[in-house]
């Protein structure tokens, strides 16, 4: 077995989910996934191609006609994205993973906004490449990132580029400017920009998008920018994403997929078309109900004493910290096997994280947020 395998750390959030095993009480908000199911449509789609017999090997970019309305939708959100630039995968983490493979090499350095989702750290690790850590800042419970300090680490050295906004734990999402600084910069460095977008629509910012580098990027900046179905379109089971390469790109794409899944599944795909198809009737309302979500555990959070909360602009998460309880692995773990209460502990995230927890607040029974917070405040004894 490789060092870089034997040393990648298992999931935390499983040790957590593991302590509470077998147990049908606990109220879990632990992953980062609604509890809404599929909208009919797109389960409708996928059902009828696999009557239809689309039980077959397809293209490794993707069915051309999920790329072309893929291309259709980004250039909607993002001005015009051409076909020639995307490829679909199964899964955001695939396309993550791809992308990483086309471009950092063993030894290379890749400098990552922390914390994040493990996964992203973990896919360059994998391939021997050095990942430099470039902490968020809560100030005030609001992370905030020091763009010159990230500027200041990224370096004619550096390979890749690897940021996730809106972030995933802490809800920290680029502004404008920060995006052009940054593009600018490492246009200077010749660093690529790895930009895992997959929380693009979950922005509460008011704006059908957040911020995307795809915004302000040309055709041929040294920019892969992954999009996914799983968050916005309640697909997190399908296994289906995209990525948005440079003109150029997409042949490499394409015989890294052959190694790695060969296609998407035909079915899953044309579930992607339908839910494409229908996404000004889903993620407009779905955005809406997550925001109650959002309000409604945060202000409730803020209620009980000793807890420190901000509103996240973005993404599925409350991210937050309670008084005096500074090991977060520890204190999830009790919060499951004393009170039936699942969380995140911030540790999952990096040490950056440690000290806080996360909370998916994305819950078709807003209620159930309702109940968790009384576990909490049982947990704190009040
Ligand atoms: C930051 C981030 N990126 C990418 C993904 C991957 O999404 P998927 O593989 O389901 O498309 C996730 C999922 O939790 C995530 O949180």
């Amino acid at each position: 077995m490789r060092t870089a395998i034997q040393n990648l750390p298992a999931s935390r959030i499983r040790e957590v989910a593991n302590a509470g095993l077998g147990r049908s009480d606990v109220l879990a908000f632990w992953f980062g996934e609604s509890d809404e199911v599929t909208p009919l449509p797109v389960r409708e789609a996928a059902a009828k191609s696999l009557l239809d017999g689309e039980t077959f090997y397809s293209h490794n970019l993707g069915l051309p006609e999920l790329r072309t309305a893929i291309a259709g939708y980004a250039s909607g959100l993002h001005g015009a994205v051409d076909v020639d630039r995307i490829a679909v995968t199964s899964s955001g983490v695939t396309a993550l993973m791809i992308a990483m493979q086309m471009l950092a090499d063993a030894g290379d350095e890749v400098v990552a906004v922390v914390p994040v989702w493990p996964n992203l750290t973990a896919q360059p690790a994998i391939l021997g490449a050095r990942v430099t850590r470039v902490p968020l800042r809560p100030h005030g419970g609001v992370w905030q990132l020091d763009l010159a300090e990230l500027l200041a680490a990224v370096t004619s050295q550096t390979r890749v580029l690897l940021v996730n906004a809106p972030n995933n734990p802490t809800g920290w999402t680029l502004t404008r400017a920060e995006q052009q600084a940054i593009l600018d910069h490492c246009r200077r460095t010749g660093t690529w920009i790895i930009a895992d977008e997959v929380y693009e629509r979950i922005y509460f910012g008011g704006a059908a998008s957040a911020p995307s580098f795809l915004d302000i990027a040309s055709d041929e900046d040294r920019l892969i920018v992954v999009g996914s179905f799983s968050k916005s379109f309640l697909m997190t089971g399908w296994r289906l994403g995209w990525m948005a390469l440079p003109r150029g790109h997409l042949d490499a794409a394409g015989k890294l997929l052959e190694f790695n899944s060969s296609c998407a599944p035909v079915f899953v795909q044309r579930g992607g078309l339908a839910a494409l198809a229908g996404a000004d009737a889903t993620v407009a309302p779905l955005v809406q109900r997550l925001r109650a979500c959002r309000d409604r555990l945060v202000s409730g959070l803020a209620r009980l004493p000793g807890v420190a909360v901000a509103s996240p602009p973005g993404g599925l998460y409350a991210f937050f910290q309670v008084e005096g309880r500074t090991d977060s692995l520890a204190f999830a773990k009790s919060l499951v096997t004393d009170h039936g209460l699942g969380l995140a502990p911030g540790l999952a995230f990096g040490p950056e994280g440690e000290g806080w927890l996360r909370w998916c607040f994305a819950s078709r029974e807003p209620e159930r947020l309702d109940a968790g917070l009384v576990r909490l405040a049982g947990a704190l004894g009040l």
